[in-house]
């Protein structure tokens, strides 16, 4: 049979999409170097699915350890999640950034055509509109990053849209996530950022865990509905169910597609506050703080375009994802270790 390599397969998204391709039966092998992972997500995944995945422990920054993957298996098809993630970190220090998600990246992709494989979904993110003109967000919106993290994005989307005018039979979907936030139902697989998280969800989490005193909210003077900033959360397995069916649409096209994965719809910074109070029935103390350097007021995607190459739509509520989010909290009070 053959298989779907997917980079970075132990981290947040990637463990989810690992567990929707088992259970749509596909045969998976997972290559992460755990830079930001650990090796317990995949008897994880086994709990869930009864299958536990095969695993190579790598850096794509070795390409000969790839070529050794490509040689041993049969692999067909890869979904590209590694990289790494951090806005703040990327202006600081960007040549790590462009160094991992870059050369990674091409590494990848020159091993994929040394052996053929001509199909490929990557992790892109809304990142790429910048501080887009208009709401809801078309893929078709003029691209612009603010941060060395988006420019490896953007960069990635230009190499895979010249390697598919390259080669005709070269298949990508760049998938543009907005804010992916929540946790599997069983609470064995979830998000577990390393040190202070930077993001708002897992900040919050931590503030109704106790392990951390109150949200500081990045500014309340945006043109909003109560002037904190506005975001289309979506739950990670409604994202990763997106990943199955992008990588169907991969097998049955060529060419390059951009495609919004999001919900449609946007809440602001206390709408979620007010949405985990009550799905943790915790009190989140916090304070309003100014405005985050390169933060924008509103971003929610189009989901049109998802919906008819794809047929997929995004399923969970907003409860749903501060409920499944807060389960995975109380299961693993120190992440998945
Ligand atoms: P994550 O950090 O949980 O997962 C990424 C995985 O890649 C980690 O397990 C890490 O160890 C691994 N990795 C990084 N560099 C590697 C390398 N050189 N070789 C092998 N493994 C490597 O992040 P995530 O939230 O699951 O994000 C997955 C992808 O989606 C990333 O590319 C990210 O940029 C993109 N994305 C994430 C978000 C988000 O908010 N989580 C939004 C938009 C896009
Ligand atoms: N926020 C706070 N306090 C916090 C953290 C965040 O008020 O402690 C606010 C932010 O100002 C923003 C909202 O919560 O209004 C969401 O912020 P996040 O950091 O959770 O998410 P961003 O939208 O800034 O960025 C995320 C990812 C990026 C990705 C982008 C895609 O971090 O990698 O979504 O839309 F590119």
């Amino acid at each position: 049979m053959k298989s779907v390599l997917i980079t970075g397969g132990t981290g947040f998204i990637g463990s989810h999409t690992a567990v929707e391709l088992i259970e749509a039966g596909k045969e998976i092998i997972i290559v992460d170097n755990l830079y930001n992972s650990s090796e317990e997500v995949l008897n994880r995944i086994e709990q869930i699915t009864h299958v536990l995945p095969k695993f190579y422990k790598e850096d794509l920054c070795d390409k000969e350890a790839l070529r050794r993957i490509f040689r041993e298996n049969d692999i067909d098809s890869v979904i590209h999640f590694a990289g790494l993630k951090a806005v703040g970190e990327s202006v600081a220090i960007p040549l790590k950034y462009y160094q991992n998600n870059i050369t990674g990246t091409l590494n990848l992709l020159e091993v994929m055509q040394e052996f053929h494989c001509k199909k490929i979904v990557f992790s892109s993110s809304a990142t790429v509109y910048g501080d887009p003109a208009s709401v809801p967000i078309k893929e078709n919106f003029p691209l612009h990053t603010t941060n060395p993290y988006g420019t490896t994005k953007l960069f990635i989307e230009q190499i895979l849209t010249d390697l598919c005018h390259s080669d005709k039979e070269f298949s990508a979907v760049l998938l543009r996530y907005f804010n992916p936030i929540g946790a599997h139902k069983s609470g064995l697989i979830g998000e577990t950022p390393n040190g202070i998280p930077n993001n708002l969800l897992p900040y919050i989490a931590r503030v109704a865990a106790g392990k951390l005193e109150r949200l500081s909210v990045f500014g309340d003077d945006y043109d909003t509905i109560d002037g904190t900033g506005v975001r289309d959360y979506i739950h990670v397995v409604d994202l990763a169910k997106g990943h199955v069916k992008a990588l169907e649409y991969a097998n049955e096209h060529q060419g390059i597609e951009a495609v919004n994965l999001g919900t449609g719809n946007g809440y602001s910074v206390l709408q979620i506050k007010d949405a985990f109070e009550k799905a943790s029935k915790v009190k989140i103390p916090y304070v309003i703080t100014s405005r985050r350097p390169g933060d924008i007021a509103t971003c929610y995607a189009d989901t049109e375009k998802a919906k008819k190459l794809f047929g997929w739509e995004a399923q969970y509520s907003i409860e749903e994802m501060c409920e499944d989010s807060w389960n995975f909290t109380v299961k693993n009070p120190d992440g998945v270790q």
